[in-house]
């Protein structure tokens, strides 16, 4: 017997197709649930960009996994699609506002994102060029090249500052750009994210506002369910699509996270050699999407943030039957963190 048969198995055991549960994966269309409302009133509000005119500007807010992104993204392409069908050269710029804070950094992502060198002639460097210089080669390419664009700002409030909204918002009336019409999708899971907008941005930008509500469980189990065909057949037990669902409804009727346990329960089934997924798997899955969760967040955070969590982090092990500190203790250690 060949010994590289018993070495390594060559079929995965649990899944069949399990891009379908990674959370860069966007759905298509049969396989989006429980949004149609949302998507047929985004859907509305830039199809005017079909017949040549301006998009609404429009602000989504949700708390988190209720499907912002997706939902933007998906109205943008379907949009093009059928811009495309009428002729119409319509665009979409994704831009996660958390990457890309600044407005310099805005703007270039924008303007790459949108520009096709070959055929504009136009180059936008990484860096190296002035904001006002972005801003120009930006409105060139988009009268040159697009009819009409939609610029997704995903976690709109992660910006610096309102600066990159006032131009994208003004840009018609200004005379930056003469045919192209512009959309912008702003998305938020702050809902007071308004409240600092500066007056003249809000009243443009914010010409309509969604906000997406939280899953219940039986959404959340027709989202899992709609992919459940990421496994083999037979391998995911009765209960463990109910009970991921249960589960995550609890908690925040957080769609991703719903996915993420999904996941990880068929990962350590697989880890564990076992041939289906029991609900057992479920809430260990659970304390891991949890532990990803935090560290994501910890991620996100800015840095004095971390080294204030730094600083209690080594409280809490040095006094482990301690269970509160004194701020001013906390922030002794912070203040070591900080000039090591
Ligand atoms: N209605 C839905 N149908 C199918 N999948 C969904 C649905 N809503 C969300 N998802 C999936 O859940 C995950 C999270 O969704 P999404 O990224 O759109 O959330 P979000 O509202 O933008 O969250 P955040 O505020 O954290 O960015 C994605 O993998 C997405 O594909
Ligand atoms: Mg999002």
């Amino acid at each position: 017997m060949n010994e590289t048969t018993d070495l390594f198995t060559r079929e995965d055991p649990i899944f069949t197709n399990k891009e379908l549960l990674e959370i860069s994966h966007l759905p298509e269309e049969g396989r989006i649930v429980g949004r149609d409302d949302e998507i047929k009133q985004l859907a509305n509000v830039v199809n005017p960009a079909i017949f040549g005119q301006s998009p609404s500007n429009v602000l989504i807010y949700g708390k988190t996994g209720t499907g912002k992104s997706l939902c933007a993204k998906y109205v943008s392409q379907q949009l093009i699609d059928t811009a495309a069908e009428e002729s119409v050269s319509a665009d979409a710029a994704y831009v996660d506002c958390a990457q890309d804070t600044t407005e310099t950094q805005t703007v270039q992502t924008i303007a790459s994102t949108l520009n096709e060198p070959d055929r504009t002639d136009i180059n936008i460097p990484d860096k190296g060029i002035s904001t006002a210089t972005y801003y120009k080669r930006l409105w060139n390419i988009l009268d040159q090249r697009h009819d009409v664009v939609l610029i997704i700002l995903d976690e709109i409030d992660k910006l610096e500052d309102d600066s990159i909204l006032m131009q994208l918002s003004r840009a018609g009336e200004a005379g930056k750009i003469s045919s192209c019409k512009i959309g912008v999708i702003g998305i938020s899971n702050k809902i007071k994210y308004k409240d600092r907008m500066d007056e003249r941005v809000k009243s443009s930008l914010c010409e309509r506002e969604y906000v997406f509500p939280p899953y219940d469980a039986n959404q959340l189990d027709r989202i899992m369910r709609a992919r459940s065909d990421a496994f083999r057949e037979g391998v995911l037990e009765d209960g463990v699509i109910p009970r991921t669902a249960a589960l995550a409804a609890r908690e925040h009727g957080d769609a991703r996270k719903a996915i993420d346990i999904l996941r990880y329960a068929g990962e350590i089934a697989q880890s564990t050699g076992a041939t289906t997924v029991s609900e057992d798997f479920v809430n260990q899955a659970r304390k891991r999407a949890e532990t990803d969760r935090f560290r994501e967040l910890i991620r996100g955070s800015t840095p004095h943030s971390r080294y204030v969590l730094q600083a209690l982090t080594i409280l809490s092990l040095d006094n482990s039957e301690q269970e509160s500190f004194r701020t001013s203790n906390i922030y002794d250690v912070y203040e070591q963190i900080c000039r090591q």
